[in-house]
């Protein structure tokens, strides 16, 4: 299996005792300990069966979407997770007769090795990059691995971990002619209460350094961004019921009873505000859109405009 690594785990561990001390984690830590992955895929089991339909379809689609690609095809997936919609089309471009490269691009070792070694158990060759999409450096660097054209994808609602004016505008950057991206989003569907899977997920970081359920309290809340018409956040922080100490990278470091520590957010899109995200706000066109089932995410094929 390779890997290659723009971003250590010293620097990973490092960057989570730093967040822990300005009390505010942000979404790559929520991946990165065996208890986090653990409930990464309890809670996302259940949007891989909403979204069967969305990447059937897609995955129908992926031989004749590359059509113009010379050779083999370079599969470059942002935020890959395991990998699991990602190899729906790499399978799919198989069975058409294309050959692919999968390089699966994401902070997490543990993540990286499983959709690496899910796309070699189907016979297509892969290279694992570990490195920090937050940074447009790094995306760049990823993107890089392979001229165009190639075809990007970022899923599973990967944008919404970010601020996603920031972040659709470094992808857009890595995004040339004759490249193809394939990116969804959350729709946003009025005030949803977290359930057990959700609240475990978000409480695994914590959970993996020492701080117990009763400790303190999380709280979700839903507000909308006033910088872009349909665009909301989901917002969650721990407070600390009782004087607590929290150890991370052979540090110490003390959480007050009633103190606060921001925990990741997720942002939510109306169809329409994600569209202009996607064309008025970062430059791509949309060949095809695609609504979820359940109505709860939208997938888009883009180009360069
Ligand atoms: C919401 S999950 C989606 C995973 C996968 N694409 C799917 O659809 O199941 C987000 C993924 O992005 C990765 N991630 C989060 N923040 C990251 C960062 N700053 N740099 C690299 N990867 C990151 C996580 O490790 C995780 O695998």
């Amino acid at each position: 299996m390779n890997i290659e690594v723009l971003l250590t785990e010293t620097e990973i561990a490092d960057e989570m005792a730093e967040s822990i001390a300005a009390r505010d984690l942000p979404e790559k830590f929520f991946y990165w300990t065996p208890l986090s992955i653990q409930s990464w895929k309890a809670l996302s089991a259940r949007s891989e069966e909403a979204l069967r339909e969305t990447w059937e379809g897609l995955a129908a689609k992926a031989a004749s979407l590359t059509g113009a690609f010379p050779g083999v095809v370079p599969v470059i997936s942002f935020g890959a997770g395991e990998g699991l919609k990602d190899r729906e089309v790499l399978k799919a471009l198989k069975s058409a007769g294309k050959e692919a490269k999968y390089f699966p691009v994401d902070a997490s070792q543990a993540l990286l090795e499983m959709a690496c070694a899910g796309a070699e158990d189907d016979d297509c060759e892969a290279l694992g990059i570990k490195a920090d999409i937050s940074s447009p450096m790094h995306l760049m660097l990823a993107a890089d691995v392979s001229e165009a054209p190639r075809l990007f994808m970022m899923v599973g609602n990967t944008l919404g971990g970010f601020d996603p004016l920031d972040q659709i505008k470094h992808v857009a950057a890595c995004v040339h002619k004759g490249d193809i991206l394939i990116l969804d989003a959350n729709i946003h569907a009025g005030a949803i209460e977290p359930s057990e899977e959700q609240k475990r997920f978000v409480f695994a970081p914590l959970a993996a350094h020492g701080v117990a359920p009763d400790d303190g309290a999380l709280e979700f809340m839903a507000k909308p961004d006033d910088r872009l018409d349909g665009l909301h956040i989901i917002t969650r922080r721990f407070q600390a019921a009782r004087d607590l100490t929290i150890r991370a990278a052979g540090r110490e470091m003390p959480l007050a009873r009633g103190e606060r520590i921001l925990l990741n957010f997720r942002y939510l899109f109306t169809q329409e505000a994600f569209r202009w995200l996607l064309t008025e706000h970062a430059g791509l066109r949309i060949v095809a859109e695609i609504l979820s089932g359940d109505g709860r995410f939208v997938t888009a094929v883009c180009i360069k405009a």
